[in-house]
């Protein structure tokens, strides 16, 4: 009989899977349905909590439910805790914010990767520290679809043996598209983490990473521009990986109508009207008033429910003179402060973009890069030919990690900036040894496999 590799790894699986210890009854217990973030009070600012520096850690718990593959799947993680930190929201004003902070096995605790993802909502229940969780609520139909699969690019990120964070970045308030506040939150969440060595382990001096995809692209992006000015002090940031950046929102608005993903308007537009309390009268009283009831359950719905329901609608119609609308100075001046480019990151950068993006287009991207370079930056950008915005967060992330990999090794990964065109991230020879292993410990993580990197001796 032939071996081939296929049942190989049916060996290999088999083998793993016997020598698997059983679920501590610990994680059995944890097994509970978590309570909404709106119903539950860790989701809130503490008495007092204005005074403490940003990057305080102001409470910090067990998870209320394990984190789960596809909401489902119980992961056996090392270590998980849930922080509420000091941060600022969009006004400039002291805020709470949550973070979740996962250890895998065999960690390396001179590390840590902050991952944003892409929850693009403006709900505080779309939030990943809740969405991860065994039994949570999708937020309507596949709600929080996205979330769970970026689950599986995290998996792959602890089974490099990194300690991760992964920042509420949207706040408590469900604040999508106020990009520099996310970036305020992203950097606390770091502050707060390198913190936590007393529980989590982390070593302060870490080196740390950021990524993000799409919606976490922002988060990662604005961090990046404000590191220097809103804490210089983290100069240990040695790369941020940027993926499917949408570095203009009015240009966005405008490619994403009576698309596929039309629902990222109306879920954007509300996120802003939670951050800027002034924008949310002058959207409501434009909206026809036999649209509004529909347009506002984005309040409360997830980024996949409301991809569902507004797919292919034309947003613009939902509104009296959209056009006079968006050109008001009000708007404009929430839209122009929360795109990216008010600054030029420090920390070398690895960006990379769908040609055929359907989000938002590759020129703003090219205009970005272009933006960071003249002022400074050091920015590998990779343009993908073979892709679109959804399978590029798949296929992008081993080269992704790769790039993370060789920055937290003390590599210089840029040295200067560079603008290439690959036909697929995926195929690029680099990654080439990454893929089989991403696949075969997303395939072992999904049974209950300790994740970690798996060490000899
Ligand atoms: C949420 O929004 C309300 C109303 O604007 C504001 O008072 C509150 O401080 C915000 N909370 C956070 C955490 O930013």
């Amino acid at each position: 009989m032939k071996f081939t590799s296929l049942s190989l790894l049916t060996l290999m699986l088999l083998a793993t899977v016997s020598a698997l210890p059983a679920a501590s009854p610990k994680d059995l217990a944890r097994r509970n349905i978590p309570l909404k973030p709106s119903e539950d009070s860790f989701y809130s600012n503490p008495a007092g909590f204005e005074s403490a520096a940003p990057g305080t850690i102001l409470k910090n718990r067990d998870l209320p439910s394990t984190i789960a593959t596809l909401g489902l799947i119980p992961a056996n993680i090392k270590y998980t805790q849930q922080i509420l930190y000091r941060t600022t929201n969009a006004l400039g004003d002291p805020a709470a914010g949550v973070a979740t902070i996962l250890i895998p096995y065999n960690a390396d605790y001179t590390k840590l990767l902050s991952y944003q993802i892409a929850e693009d909502a403006a709900s505080i229940n779309c939030s990943p520290s809740y969405a991860l969780q065994f039994a949570s609520d999708s937020g309507g139909f596949a709600g929080t679809i996205v979330t769970q699969l970026e689950w599986l690019i995290i998996q792959g990120t602890l089974e490099q043996g990194w300690p991760v964070v992964l920042p509420d970045h949207l706040g408590l308030n469900g604040t999508f598209l106020a990009n520099y506040a996310s970036g305020k939150h992203v950097l606390d969440a770091v502050r707060a983490t390198l913190a936590s060595q007393s529980f989590s382990g982390i070593d302060p001096d870490a080196k740390v990473a950021l990524w993000g995809y799409s919606g976490g692209s922002l988060a990662s992006a604005a961090a990046a521009e404000l590191r220097d000015t809103y804490a210089p002090e983290l100069d240990n940031i040695v790369a941020t990986v940027l993926g499917g950046p949408v570095p203009d929102i009015e240009n966005a608005v405008k490619v994403l109508n009576k698309g596929i993903f039309a629902g990222l308007i109306p879920n954007g537009v509300l996120g802003l009207a939670n951050a800027y309390p002034a924008f949310a009268p002058i959207i409501q009283e434009h909206l026809l008033p036999s649209k509004k009831a529909e347009f506002n359950t984005a309040y409360d719905t997830c980024l996949g429910a409301s991809a569902l329901r507004f797919i292919l609608h034309d947003l613009f119609a939902y509104f009296d003179d959209f056009d006079a609308l968006l050109a008001m100075e009000e708007i404009q001046t929430v839209l122009t402060a929360n795109d990216l480019g008010h600054a030029i990151p420090t920390i070398p950068i690895y960006m990379y973009k769908s040609i055929l993006d359907e989000i938002d287009g590759i020129g703003y991207t090219d205009k970005l890069y272009k933006t960071y370079c003249n002022g400074g930056a050091k920015v590998k950008y990779v343009r993908d030919l073979i892709s679109e915005h959804g399978t590029l967060a798949a296929f992008g992330a081993p080269k992704a990690l790769t790039f993370l990999a060789k920055a937290f090794r003390g590599e210089t990964v840029v040295t200067k900036c560079t603008k290439t065109n690959t036909l697929s991230s995926l195929l690029d020879i680099s990654t080439a040894t990454i893929v089989p292993d991403f696949l075969k410990d997303t395939i072992l993580d999904l049974l209950y496999k300790p994740v970690g990197p798996f060490l000899i001796g």
